[in-house]
């Protein structure tokens, strides 16, 4: 007998159209494009796997919105949040010009490392082999470092003899001239988690989680190892591929107007994630920083505000928090998340913590406001900004982030938004009590200027 299938629920399989008719919910996406908001593919794939980042999105993703909107070579594209170069690597790869700002100083380093590929490859292999003889040969007498000096967290990670090992190479690293310095120097510090003997599991370094050890000298020959095969493996037609890396704030990314073709992005989401702590280790070991205050100065102030930990309360006020600026390009909008952040404030006073949420939730919509603004500025007309997000509910008050982003974006002037969710976010704190219980998402914002 033939088996009775059910009828598929067209409900659930029609978009359905958002309060302004301009913003669309597409159907869900299916189950391979559901992981583009992560890094799982990335962490296996020539040259996006040299640094494991977990902010850091699905270099398939890239490609699949490059299909999408037939960009071509000849088309420029830009990621306003370029992290550690996702999309302008596959751009690269594909000889399309491309734009990106980031704004964390040692992020942006791997980025630059990630996008040059113009090498001499006999000056590479001949460096590789002179520092391998180095460490081979001079190690054993090199003078030891006083540890006191390294700042307690990286003292933390490794036993002693491993740590001066690291930074015996460091020194000899610090010798070679540029860009070939650069590589090295990122390829030793790409490697301090796979040697550490510090449970390093993103996104915390738990430094009493102990872990076997690894040697410094032999990660760091693979991971250059890996490397140099990953960039020899590029056709030399795509090795000088234009690509323009800006140490720079997406709020003002200072593009001329309507260069951009497609931009695609992933902003910070607004999930209390401190990318200026997560990084401490590697920030820590290049000397860029090596304290909290440090760190506050030289990263979390130039990033824009998504965690608790780069607000000081002092300097903003709760009760009227967003900009002249978000108030002019949706004043209703603006009232309903006042009424958010109110209710937030109230909630910070009866959990233990105190989180500043309400502040990080307004001013977050202020700073992604004026890089939605940029954003459209250096589109040209009729250009898709395609942006990967995930919703918040910090203490359980539920924050649509694709959604009210699709809306600022209309007052802005970009005609249309559409929203088609990738993932549902968050079950891994399911056993967790004091958590809310309301289901997150990862979804894809397509914006039209
Ligand atoms: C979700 S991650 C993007 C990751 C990227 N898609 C990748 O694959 O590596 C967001 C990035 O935005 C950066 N960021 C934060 N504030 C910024 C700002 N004002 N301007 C530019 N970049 C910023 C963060 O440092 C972080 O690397």
């Amino acid at each position: 007998m033939k088996k009775k299938v059910a009828p598929k629920r067209a409900s659930r399989k029609r978009a359905r159209v958002l309060k302004d008719a301009r913003g669309t919910y597409l159907p869900r996406v299916n189950q391979t494009q559901s992981q583009y908001g992560t890094f799982a593919d990335s962490k296996h794939a020539p040259i996006h796997r040299w640094f494991q980042y977990p902010a850091g999105f699905s270099y398939r993703a890239v490609e699949h919105v490059l299909e999408e909107y037939n960009i071509k070579p000849g088309s420029v594209v830009f990621d306003p949040f370029a992290g550690t170069a996702t999309t302008l690597v596959v751009c690269k790869s594909r000889g399309i010009e491309s734009y990106g700002t980031e704004a964390h100083p040692f992020v942006y380093e791997v980025a630059s490392v990630k996008s040059f590929w113009n090498y001499d490859f006999d000056k590479l292999d001949a460096l590789a082999n002179q520092l391998a003889l180095e460490i081979r040969f001079k190690l054993a007498e090199a003078k030891c470092v006083d540890l006191a000096l390294v700042p307690e967290l990286v003292r933390k990670c490794f036993s002693d003899a491993n740590l001066q090992k690291l930074l015996f190479i460091r020194a000899e690293i610090l010798k070679l001239d540029e860009p070939y310095r650069q590589f090295f120097l990122i390829a030793l510090t790409c490697a301090l988690r796979k040697a550490s003997a510090a449970a390093t599991g993103w996104p915390y370094i738990a430094p009493k989680k102990r872990i076997q050890e690894k040697d410094g000298v032999e990660v760091f020959g693979k991971q250059v190892f890996q490397m140099i095969s990953d960039l020899k493996s590029i056709p030399s037609q795509f090795r000088q591929s234009p690509c323009h890396l800006i140490l720079g704030d997406a709020r003002h990314s200072g593009l001329p107007n309507e260069i951009i073709d497609l931009s695609f992005t992933s902003p910070p989401y607004l999930n209390n994630y401190d990318y200026a702590d997560r990084t401490r280790l590697e920030t820590y070991f290049n000397g860029f920083a090596s304290s909290w205050g440090e760190i506050t100065d030289k990263v979390r102030t130039q990033l824009i505000i998504s965690a608790t930990t780069q607000i000081n309360r002092n300097q903003y006020s709760v009760e009227d928090i967003f900009s002249d600026k978000v108030k002019a390009i949706d004043s209703e909008l603006a009232r309903e998340l006042q009424t958010k952040v109110t209710r937030l404030s109230h909630l910070r006073m009866e959990h233990g913590g105190k989180k500043s949420y309400d502040i990080m939730v307004g001013q977050y919509f202020n700073d992604v406001t004026l890089a939605l603004e940029d954003n459209f500025r250096v589109l040209k007309p009729g250009a898709k900004s395609v942006w990967i997000l995930g919703d918040s509910a910090p203490y359980g008050v539920h924050i649509p982030t694709e959604e009210i982003l699709g809306r600022i974006a209309l007052g802005i002037g970009f005609r249309t938004f559409t929203i088609q969710q990738l993932r549902t976010r968050g079950d891994k704190w399911k056993g967790n009590t004091q958590r809310h219980h309301l289901a997150l998402k990862e979804s894809i914002l397509t914006l039209t200027k």
